[in-house]
């Protein structure tokens, strides 16, 4: 059996991706600090998969912990790495925060995976790589522009560091750049757990949808798209999990020509905020509550993915409707609040 080390993996992808891992046959191991996460989804992940994963609770950034987990462990065929800050606004007010958190733990990782002879890596990068891309739907050969925050220069320095690595012939490794992951697991038993007021879209509107915040604002309807509000490609978390499932396939059978790749992952659909809003009132006949409002600071218009180059190489993807997103991440909120009650 295959085993493979997930890296924030009882966060919100991480965790679906430990049961796609799970049910494709791989052993997982879990490492986690819980600064953005609970404990009790490690619990939601054997209902689920039927197997409960090792967990470490561990800070990355804890170089002799790091090296000790690898020391019992031995080694992993793959290590798939999730485990950063990612509140964008945050890391715009404290940078130092981001840069240590993110830069630090994936040195750390990459420094003792050498040391134990792991030579396989998955990075989480994002779409935020890309800013205000030029081209749209954006393609993996557009330039990295200047990143608009701390949470971003610590995805294209990742992506830099990694890409040197990999350039000296120890490591191979694929980053998947995400567009905006949103749903939840179909069970019902897992989903995101945003701590205090959420900044992404989704999560706002189910915790509008269920009375936790207040009326949901459209951010900006004067833009140059379709309705006026910001096009976004939003992908269902399952799908972006098994993303990660393909491509430590593709690490494993060694098929690539290149020690580092780096692929897109969404859906190819640019959909509006008011599209989304409207899915989620028509899938699950809720009615919202909002207001048409001011654009929000550092928006890009329109962001989709020309996804092509993941769907070729990973023999990938995405499955899931908006219809499934919308359902599933209600479904997930509800249950939620029966929890909190
Ligand atoms: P998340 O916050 O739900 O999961 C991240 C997990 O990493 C959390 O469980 C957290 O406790 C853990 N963690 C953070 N720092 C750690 C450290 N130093 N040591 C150990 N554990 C640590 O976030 P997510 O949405 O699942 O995102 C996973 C990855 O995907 C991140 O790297 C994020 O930047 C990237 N990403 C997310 C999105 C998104 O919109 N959710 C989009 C693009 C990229
Ligand atoms: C989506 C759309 C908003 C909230 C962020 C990060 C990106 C990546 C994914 C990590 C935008 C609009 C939002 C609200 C709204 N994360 N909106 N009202 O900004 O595309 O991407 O998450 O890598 O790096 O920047 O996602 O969910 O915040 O916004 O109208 O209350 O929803 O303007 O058009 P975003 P989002």
């Amino acid at each position: 059996m295959k085993r493979i080390l997930v890296t924030g993996g009882l966060g919100f992808i991480g965790s679906h991706t430990v049961v796609e891992l799970q049910q494709a046959g791989f052993d997982v191991v879990i490492i986690d600090n819980l600064c953005n996460s609970q404990a009790f989804i490690l619990d939601r992940i054997e209902m689920i998969s039927g197997h409960k994963p090792v967990f470490y609770q561990t800070d990355m950034c804890d170089k002799i912990k790091l090296t000790e987990l690898f020391k019992n462990e031995k080694t992993f065929d793959v290590v798939i790495h999730f485990a950063a800050l990612k509140a964008v606004g945050e890391s715009v007010r404290e940078p130092l925060k981001y840069f240590q958190n993110n830069l630090s733990s994936l040195m750390n990782l990459m420094d003792c995976m050498a040391q134990a002879d792991c030579n396989k890596l998955v990075f989480s990068s994002s779409a935020t790589v890309y800013g205000f891309p030029d081209e749209l739907p954006v393609k993996e050969t557009a330039p990295f522009k200047k990143a608009l925050s701390a949470y971003g220069s610590t995805k294209q320095v990742g992506e830099d560091m990694i890409e040197k690595v990999c350039a000296t012939g120890s490591m191979k490794a694929i980053a998947l750049r995400y567009f905006n992951p949103v749903g939840a697991h179909e069970s019902g038993l897992m989903g995101e757990l945003p701590n205090g007021v959420p900044n992404n879209l989704m999560p706002y509107l189910t915790q509008a949808a269920i009375g936790k915040q207040k009326s949901l604002t459209v951010y900006g309807n004067d833009y140059p798209t379709k309705d006026g509000s910001c096009l976004r490609d939003y992908i269902h978390v399952v799908d972006l999990a098994k993303a990660h499932v393909k491509s430590c396939q593709r690490l494993i059978d060694d098929v690539a020509a290149d020690s580092y790749e780096y692929f897109n992952v969404g859906t190819g659909n640019g959909i509006s905020v008011v599209e989304l809003i409207q899915e989620f009132e028509n899938t699950n006949a809720v009615k919202l509550d909002y207001t048409l409002g001011e654009r929000r600071q550092g928006d890009a218009p329109e962001l989709y993915a020309d996804a092509s180059k993941a769907n070729e190489a990973l023999q990938w993807k995405a499955e899931k409707t908006l219809a499934d997103m919308v359902k599933d991440a209600w479904r997930w909120e509800q249950n939620v609040a029966e929890m909190e009650k």
